[in-house]
């Protein structure tokens, strides 16, 4: 891992290596495959940002599942909008099913407060959130949140999928941006 990387106007410095990430999707992957036994739930991940988790993580679930993609963004640059787009994507039958939302990272949780209340609309057994980091000084709403990978401080990050104005998704490591 190098010191510093830039990405267009900004700097970053190593945060949670590629190790780390992938120890703790293992122990994610072991208590969503115990807790989920016999369910066949359907995994729903959130584009963009949540795809490099959601391969990882899918293969660390043991056991029968669904997976399906939607699109709900409320982010741009390095700062919450709190405006919420339009949900792309959500076709599937979710009646009686259990379903896994799938987030690279949560914020002010809006977007998962938001997401949670469309899919319960459609009936169906179960709704829970999986997310690799959450940022707690940074909720705005009530969520509940069963599965987080890492609890970090109110930093911007990027890498392992999340991006800064679309750079940095390739990066296998998470990166903070450095204080200036
Ligand atoms: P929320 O609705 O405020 O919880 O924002 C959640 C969305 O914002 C996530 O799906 C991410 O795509 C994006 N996001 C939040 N924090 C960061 C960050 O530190 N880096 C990159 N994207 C972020
Ligand atoms: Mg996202």
């Amino acid at each position: 891992m190098a010191d510093l990387i830039q990405l267009h106007d900004l700097q970053f410095q190593p945060f949670i290596s590629a190790e780390q990430i992938a120890r703790r999707i293992a122990e994610l992957g072991q208590s969503l495959s115990k807790d989920l036994e016999g369910k066949n739930p359907l995994f729903i991940a959130v584009l963009n940002g949540a795809y490099v988790f959601t391969a990882d993580l899918l293969r660390a679930f043991e056991g029968n599942c669904d997976v399906s993609f939607v699109k709900l963004a409320s982010y741009q640059g390095v700062s919450s909008t709190g405006k919420i787009n339009t949900l792309i994507g959500l076709n599937n039958e979710l009646k009686g099913r259990h379903v896994v939302l799938v987030e690279d990272i949560v914020d002010s949780g809006l977007t998962m407060k938001n997401l949670r209340i469309q899919v319960l609309e459609k009936a169906p057994a179960s709704v829970t959130i999986v997310s690799l980091l959450v940022k707690p000084e940074e909720l705005q709403v009530p969520l509940d949140l069963p599965y987080v990978g890492f609890e970090i401080p109110p930093l911007f990050v990027v890498g392992y999928g999340m991006d800064y104005n679309e750079h940095g998704r390739n990066l296998p490591d998470i990166w903070q941006l450095k204080p200036s």
